[in-house]
């Protein structure tokens, strides 16, 4: 443990000494792997999906039995980005695996041959292709499997955002991708991703290729006693200390949502100095600081909506989770349009990713925005 080293982690990996709970997920999901089971995790966005995953792979259990590739594919529109952006992923874990495993992948990639592979001045790997190399992605995905179905250690792939594949122009890639993965043997697959609807088409409905294809964790907020002692056992390793009443006060902020409190704990913990406590005022300070460094990206958010639909972020954010908010108590209290007015603003909302919803309920997607937006706005 560095003395001075922030403990709450935001961005990149988590050592484990960092990593909050989790235990019950994580066993789990060891379990389903270890025995042969595909999983699919499922939560809000940034409530810790892909920490988890991350975590499990440094267990003992997966590192010293399993070859590991992750591949985030939230940025993919089509079936070409996918395989290029798994084949980069493999490779790139491959590459750590040693010499010989990569000259394996570079020979059975033979729709790529020639494009990458061994730089020939420096004899060191390299992956120098563009999107536009890859000119049969069906084959090329094909050799991908085939290289993982052949390596000298079962392989664990987790596929970030995976809700993505339904979003493709193209008609059959579930079908595909399910074929490969049903075929192969020793490789087992994570499937991660936030957009319960999405996700929830692809895995519970009878019709699609993915059906009962992994098991499931869904992922909710850690919970408030194991976070606060956390917290507080944070501060005190580095002799600061969190005072019961403010680490619940964060927690109860964000309702436990992990990004959250972990952004505004970092920077509450870094105000703080060494050999003293927190106080409130230290706290929301922070919290401040944190809301005015995005000012101008949300005004810039702000500047792209609708009078209709800014009325309509106003009057969520105000309630902090809004019900029925098509009733007329509503449209009134807001003095917002019609019901039809609020549905169209509210699609385009969600399309934009602004606002999320939970049993009918809806609220402002970066909580931060939120608490800005009730700052500033109203
Ligand atoms: N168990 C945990 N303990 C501490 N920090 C965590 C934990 N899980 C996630 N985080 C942090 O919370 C944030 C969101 O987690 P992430 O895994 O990226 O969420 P998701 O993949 O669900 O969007 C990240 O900054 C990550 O570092
Ligand atoms: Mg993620």
């Amino acid at each position: 443990m560095k003395e001075d080293e922030n403990p709450f982690v935001v961005t990149g990996r988590i050592k484990p000494e960092y990593f909050c709970d989790r235990e019950q997920e994580s066993a789990r999901m060891i379990k389903l792997l270890c025995n042969g089971n595909n999983v699919v995790i499922r939560s809000e966005r940034r409530m810790g999906k892909t920490g988890l995953i991350q975590h499990c792979f440094d267990h003992k259990k997966i590192a010293d039995n399993y070859y590991t590739f992750f591949v985030d594919i939230l940025h993919t529109t089509s079936l070409k980005e996918l395989v290029y952006d798994l084949g980069r992923a493999v490779y790139a874990q491959t590459v750590s695996h040693g010499r010989k495993l990569t000259q394996r992948f570079v020979q059975v990639l033979k729709s790529l041959n020639g494009k990458f592979g061994f730089d020939a001045a420096t004899g060191l790997p390299s992956f120098n292709i563009t999107l536009g190399d890859i000119e049969n992605p069906e084959f090329t995905l094909e050799e991908i499997f085939h290289y993982l179905q052949q390596a000298d250690r079962p392989c664990i792939v987790a596929i970030d955002e995976f809700q993505q594949i339904a979003k493709y122009p193209e008609k059959n890639i579930e079908a595909l991708l399910r074929g490969h993965i049903q075929k192969i043997d020793n490789c087992h697959f994570i499937f991660a991703g936030s957009e319960r609807h999405l996700l929830g088409m692809m895995f519970d409905s009878a019709s699609r290729p993915f059906y009962k294809s992994a098991d499931n964790i869904s992922l909710d907020a850690i919970t408030r006693d194991k976070y606060v002692a956390f917290m507080e056992e944070q501060f005190q390793k580095r002799r600061k200390a969190l005072p019961t009443a403010i680490a619940t006060q964060i927690y109860d902020m964000f309702e436990g949502h992990t990004f959250y409190v972990q952004k505004l704990l970092n920077e509450t913990f870094s105000n703080t100095a060494a050999g003293s406590a927190c106080d409130e005022q230290t706290m929301r300070y922070s919290l401040k600081s944190i809301i005015d460094g995005n000012d101008s990206y949300y005004r810039e958010i702000l500047s792209r909506t609708t009078v209709r639909q800014k009325s309509l972020l106003y009057a969520i954010a105000a309630e902090g989770w809004a019900s029925h908010i098509t009733s007329a108590d509503f449209i009134m209290r807001y003095r917002l349009a019609t019901a039809s007015a609020v549905q169209t603003a509210l699609k385009k909302l969600r399309d934009e990713d602004l606002v999320v919803e939970a049993d009918r309920k809806y609220r402002i997607s970066d909580r931060f925005f939120g608490l800005w937006i009730r700052q500033y706005m109203l």
